[in-house]
């Protein structure tokens, strides 16, 4: 299923929400975002391997996949950037991603990668594509220890990656959600578990509060749509407790069971 957020004056963001993510939940549904201004593309969070062939027919009905200028990866996991090789070897994109994995993502190609992997720097940048900038957020250990979010101020869209995910199947992903209270239930365990610290869950809602957004759209589950709903999030995630701060010396006892592998 693909939605689109925003379509107006040349610039357009499409979200592709069913393409991977079974209902027996063997592999996490994941959304994958596609930014056009003026005949340039940036496509954010690909995914693997499995998702290859259905998002570059899909993606082909809004701009031509082997044209697109940049893919962005918000950080180096398999269901975000897992199908390098491939983006690579069809196109003559250029791969955003931070710095601290620039260097362990060829190791998901077996062609080179020289040239192709654009290292960006902790504090994040500005972007051009067509006639429209886009901002690199830094995100770091949310959840990934070099992590990167994509701002749209045309759009007013802040594209979140791993924060911000509710998860669900795929078909319920492309329905934008306007009471975060529904949402909370199927974010609260992803985000106590996969995000590093409230630290830094303070850190972004500080820099969160003094861009425009209309609406949060993370890698995984429903986008968090309208300022209410925005601002709720924001005021949400600064105060959960997460990551380190859950965890105590009984999560790290020399296990005594034998695990259930048969
Ligand atoms: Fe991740
Ligand atoms: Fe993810």
């Amino acid at each position: 299923m693909s939605i689109e957020p925003y379509d107006r004056d040349g610039h357009a963001c499409v979200l592709f929400t069913g393409l991977v993510g079974d209902e027996n939940g063997e592999a996490v549904q994941a959304n994958q975002c596609l930014i056009v201004d003026n005949q340039q593309g940036m496509l954010l969070d690909p995914g693997g391997a499995m998702t290859y062939n259905e998002l570059f027919v899909t993606m082909s009905h809004f701009f031509p996949p082997k044209q697109l200028q940049y893919v962005f990866a918000s950080h180096a996991d398999p269901d975000v950037i897992a199908s390098l090789q491939r983006r690579l070897s069809a196109s003559t994109t250029k791969l955003l991603i931070s710095r601290i994995w620039a260097r362990f993502v060829p190791h998901f190609s077996t062609a080179s990668t020289a040239g192709r992997i654009i290292a960006v720097p902790d504090e994040g940048g500005i972007v051009q594509i067509g006639r429209s900038e886009l901002v690199l957020l830094p995100a770091h250990f949310l959840h990934s220890e070099g992590n990167f979010q994509v701002y749209d101020p045309v759009a007013k869209i802040l594209f979140s990656g791993d924060l911000g995910v509710s998860l669900m199947a795929g078909g319920k992903a492309g329905t934008p959600v306007r009471d975060l209270a529904a949402l909370l239930p199927l974010m609260q365990g992803f985000h106590r578990r996969y995000i590093v610290s409230n630290r830094v869950c303070r850190f972004w809602a500080s820099m969160a509060r003094t861009l425009d957004i209309e609406t949060i759209v993370p890698q995984h589950g429903a986008p968090i749509a309208g300022k209410p709903a925005v601002a709720a999030f924001i005021d949400w995630i600064e105060q959960l407790d997460c990551g380190i701060d859950l965890m105590t010396q009984d999560n790290y006892r020399v296990p005594t069971q034998r695990l259930a592998v048969a």
